[in-house]
């Protein structure tokens, strides 16, 4: 398939058939969210791969009762940083220096650009900021998953604090913003599976100058 035919092909998957997903396909999918994209570099979230079906069945109260939560074959939770710490900052320039083999003190610039960026801003601040980072990832993971045809669904729909009390995510200074669930479709039970993709009109959503 065409990248084209596969964007015609995906749709938000409302009912899937419980069939797992290769672990090869998952693992381009989670190399897509890795390659993804972020503001100075950071990656400031992290990225929770949940199969274990008890779990999820946990999850399914707080996510509206979503069939999908447990119908999928592997449930992504995207964590955005609940802050942004002097630790944090020092870790990635830490990382930077040691791939493009450098020195910290080579990259100080990075390290004042991060600082000055995000260390005065207060944590809700930094967090929304992160939080768009994720969806960033989440995008490139949903772009992924058609190219290899894997079926998916981007939700929003769940109560991220109970969510986040269910993961324990406060003890790893996360807070979720948003899951992908992977998996098959079950065409014959889907209603939105044949029904026309609802898009405003290019010449609406784009102006050129
Ligand atoms: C960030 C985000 C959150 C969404 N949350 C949900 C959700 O909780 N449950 C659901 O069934 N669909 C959810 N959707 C799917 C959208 O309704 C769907 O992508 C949109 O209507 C366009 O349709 P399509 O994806 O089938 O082309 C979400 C989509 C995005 C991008």
């Amino acid at each position: 398939m065409q990248w084209m035919d596969s964007f015609e092909w995906r749709y938000a998957c409302k009912k899937m058939n419980g069939q797992s997903v290769p672990q090869e396909k998952i693992d381009s999918i989670l190399q897509a969210i890795r390659l993804a994209p972020t503001s100075m570099g950071l990656q400031p979230f992290t990225v929770l791969v949940i199969t274990d079906l008890e779990l999820r069945k946990k999850i399914q109260p707080v996510a509206f009762n979503q069939s999908q939560i447990t119908d999928s074959s592997h449930l992504l939770v995207f964590a955005a940083w609940s802050s942004i710490t002097e630790d944090k900052i020092r870790e990635y320039v830490a990382n930077a220096a040691h791939i493009r083999n450098t020195t910290t003190e080579a990259l100080k610039g990075l390290s004042d650009m991060l600082t000055g960026a995000l260390l005065h801003q207060s944590d809700e601040q930094n967090f929304n900021w992160a939080a768009r980072q994720a969806y960033i990832a989440l995008g490139f993971g949903l772009a992924a998953a058609a190219m290899v045809q894997v079926d998916a669904t981007p939700m929003e729909g769940f109560q991220p604090g109970k969510l986040d009390e269910l993961l324990e995510l406060p003890a790893k200074g996360l807070r979720s913003v948003s899951m992908l669930a992977l998996g098959y479709r079950d065409a014959e039970n889907d209603w939105l599976v044949n029904l026309a993709k609802v898009r405003r009109q290019p010449e609406q959503l784009f102006i050129h100058y």
